[in-house]
């Protein structure tokens, strides 16, 4: 069997690399149109940071796994197709700023269509809009030669940061397809793939609209969670509970569960938002409003905390932040990942300096190239610094704020970063990661989320 991936990003890279660790006797084809992704999948530098990757890559790479450019060989050669490209949020048009736009999609279809000279289960993995099937299948169908098509939907449910984990032992895997003897047999034949690993009861089957509603449902609950806490989380500043402590609290009742209430500066990621805003989409379309609203509120609360923090920074620090430095450690939309994809740092980041703040950046694993192209500035934009060391960034600052929760910032010398820095010291923590009593100990002024 060979399998040919379309889309060499964090999702089709590392769930590829899992499939080929686990089946080696599969030939599996990452392809992309980005020859410089690829060029990285095929060095000694992945363009991916996840932590278990790289030994991943390196034990099949040549063997049985494989990146290249070509995608039209990659498609011919292949009886499995996964569709894993992007499908941002539509910027153009109708549904401007909440649609996915679907184009890589439709091209990844044509494509397909165009160069396939046997059967083949083409597979969504990337998230999509419900019945976006039925676009693939459609497209399929015109096909100019006498080919077979199965469309199945396996939406990928790995968080980042712990991807490899996550793929490894996955709550669940989920395959969708027709109803069909041909659909079925298309089901059997990815259940097979993953059922070399996953326990058979985890593999869950369903027809393809509930499998492409159930991703969009999942990250809409996920990201509604983090967005009750953060809510709670203002009430908690203005009445001196702490949030943490009612997470806790909640969370021990197995039907809330403690998991994703953890308050902070608001979710980020490629994923959240624009599958939120992707659902309301869909019911807008459907002509459900109060439906729409409804999920519309959980990003309207997100840019709200995200709004708050920089609001609270500015008038603790006296109402102005006018020609101060704020040192901003973490950019990364979560630690362990290299991934600055909708990350709150940005958003926060643009804020303080329109507020005319000097921002000093430093993330382990983040660029400055990286960090300048999201705030959307020149590399030598005088208000943007980006730092080597936490340390560095600190150095003479007004203030400094936790903004990405890498396991290092809880252990610096906070000891020397006050005495380096300007006073009265003050530290916000954006994360909630950082022992507060300890930092005014010190001598710092500290403001947690959702408390102090
Ligand atoms: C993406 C989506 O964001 C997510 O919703 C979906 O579940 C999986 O695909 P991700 O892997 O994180 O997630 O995206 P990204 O890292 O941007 O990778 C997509 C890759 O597809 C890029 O490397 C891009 O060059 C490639 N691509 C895009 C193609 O090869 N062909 C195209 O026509 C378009
Ligand atoms: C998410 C889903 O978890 C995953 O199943 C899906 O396939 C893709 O989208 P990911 O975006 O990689 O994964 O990371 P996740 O761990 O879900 O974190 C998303 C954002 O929420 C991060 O910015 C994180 O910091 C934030 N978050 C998460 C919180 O603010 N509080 C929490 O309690 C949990």
């Amino acid at each position: 069997m060979k399998i040919c991936c379309i889309g060499a990003g964090y999702v089709g890279g590392p769930t590829m690399a899992m499939i080929a660790h686990k089946c080696p006797d599969i030939q599996v084809t990452v392809v992309d149109i980005n020859a410089e992704r690829i060029a990285a999948w095929n060095s000694q530098n992945l363009p991916i940071y996840e932590l278990g990757l790289d030994e991943l890559v390196f034990a099949s790479r040549d063997k049985n796994l494989f990146f290249s450019t070509d995608v039209d060989k990659g498609i011919t050669e292949a009886d499995i197709v996964f569709i894993s490209v992007n499908t941002p949020t539509k910027t153009y048009g109708t549904g401007a700023g909440k649609a996915s736009d679907l184009k890589y999609i439709e091209l990844c279809a044509r494509k397909i269509a165009e160069v396939s000279t046997s059967d083949k289960i083409v597979v969504e993995k990337s998230t999509l809009p419900v019945r976006t099937a039925e676009t693939v299948r459609t497209i399929l169908d015109n096909c100019p030669s006498d080919v077979n098509f199965q469309v199945l939907s396996n939406p990928e449910f790995l968080a980042e940061g712990t991807a490899i984990e996550d793929l490894l032992d996955p709550d669940r895997v989920l395959i969708g397809g027709a109803e069909t003897p041909e659909g079925q047999a298309a089901i059997q034949a990815l259940f097979d793939v993953y059922a070399r690993w996953v326990p058979k009861e985890k593999i869950l089957t369903t027809n393809v609209w509930s499998s492409e509603l159930s991703k969009l449902t999942a990250n809409a609950f996920l990201a509604q969670r983090i967005s009750s806490i953060n809510a709670i989380s203002a009430l908690c500043e203005a009445t001196e509970a702490n949030v943490d402590e009612v997470a806790a609290a909640i969370g021990t009742d197995s039907r809330i569960g403690p998991k994703f209430l953890k308050s902070s500066i608001g979710f980020g990621g490629s994923c959240f938002q624009k599958d939120v805003l992707n659902l309301v989409y869909l019911c807008e379309h459907y002509g459900l409003t109060e439906v729409a609203e409804y999920w519309e509120q959980v990003i309207k609360m997100n840019d709200h905390q995200r709004q708050r923090f920089v609001k609270r920074i500015v008038s603790t620090l006296f109402n102005t932040v006018a020609g101060k430095k704020i040192a901003i450690l973490g950019f990364a939309f979560k630690k362990d990942t290299n991934d600055t994809r909708e990350s709150s740092a940005i958003y926060i980041c643009r804020d303080l300096l329109e507020e005319q703040a000097e921002v000093h950046i430093y993330d382990p694993k983040v660029s400055k190239s990286q960090i300048c192209a999201d705030i959307g500035v020149p590399e030598d934009h005088p208000l943007v610094n980006v730092s080597n060391s936490a340390a560095e960034a600190c150095d003479n600052a007004h203030a400094l704020a936790v903004l990405t929760e890498w396991d290092e910032f809880k252990e610096l010398d906070f000891q020397a970063i006050y005495e380096s820095m300007l006073k009265p010291a003050f530290i916000f923590d954006g994360r909630n990661i950082l022992d507060l009593e300890a930092l005014r100990e010190i001598g710092f002024t500290t403001h947690g989320v959702g408390r102090s």
